[in-house]
């Protein structure tokens, strides 16, 4: 069974504290915390501050998602914060290498994000040093986009390239998941869904994350509002 992280990027922030319990009680796996800096990727979000805040919410794992022009400058910050995973991405300008030996050296686990463009060759050298694969399938930047179906081949392929060389990651895919494109994906080979829209857009956040997991027999209910 898949697992899920929650992105609180379509969190109501004014009430942080009960969206992150609500998500916990409804049976998310992680928290994912959309770090995005304006140069990167067009949207601003937030840094270590917000998520040291979250860390003192939830006993749930933290996966940074930094999508941030010089992630290595901020690797300690984000680890001092409470960060379990910090992923980032390759087309970003900090050296791949020396990101992920810094990611080791504070004691985090270190994860690469690759954008839809990107093919996966790109980081093929770099997977057996990583725990976490971050397949997206939306452009990054903001919560609510359609889901791309150039991930799929990725995620086939990681999951190949794991059984078949005893790599160590977990495969993730980002944007878009729903009901519809959770099957899709898990059959792919994502072994965690991450979700922002779906999950604090519905109504029934545990029924959600059920249709997220793979858990519910019945996946033509949607829980979403309205
Ligand atoms: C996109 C972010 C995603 C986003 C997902 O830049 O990396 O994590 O929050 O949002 P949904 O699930 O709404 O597509
Ligand atoms: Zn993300």
């Amino acid at each position: 069974m898949a697992k899920v992280s929650a992105s609180i990027l379509s969190a109501d922030f004014t009430r942080l504290r009960d969206e992150i319990e609500d998500v916990e009680s409804a049976g998310v796996d992680f928290i994912h915390l959309d770090v995005m800096d304006g140069i990167f990727v067009p949207n601003l979000t937030f840094g270590p501050f917000i998520a040291k805040a979250v860390r003192s919410l939830t006993k749930l794992p933290l996966d940074a998602h930094l999508m941030i022009i010089n992630p290595i400058k901020y690797v300690e910050e984000f680890r001092r914060a409470g960060c379990e995973y910090i992923v980032f991405h390759p087309e970003a300008k900090s050296p791949v290498s020396d990101t992920i030996e810094r990611i080791k050296d504070v004691g985090a686990k270190p994860g690469l994000a690759i954008n839809p463009e990107t093919p996966l060759d790109m980081i093929l050298p770099f997977l057996k040093d990583l725990k976490w694969v971050l397949v997206m399938s939306v452009n990054p930047g903001f919560a609510g986009q359609s889901f791309m179906s150039v991930s799929i081949p990725k995620l086939k392929r990681l999951m190949e390239l794991k059984e078949k060389e005893g790599f160590d990651y977990i495969i993730a895919v980002d944007g878009g998941i729903n009901s519809k494109t959770a099957p899709i994906v898990r059959d792919a080979g994502a072994e965690v869904l991450v979700s922002a829209s779906f999950i604090f857009g519905a109504e029934d956040r545990k029924r959600a994350v059920e249709l997220l997991k793979g858990e519910s027999n019945t996946p033509s209910v949607s829980p979403l509002k309205g």
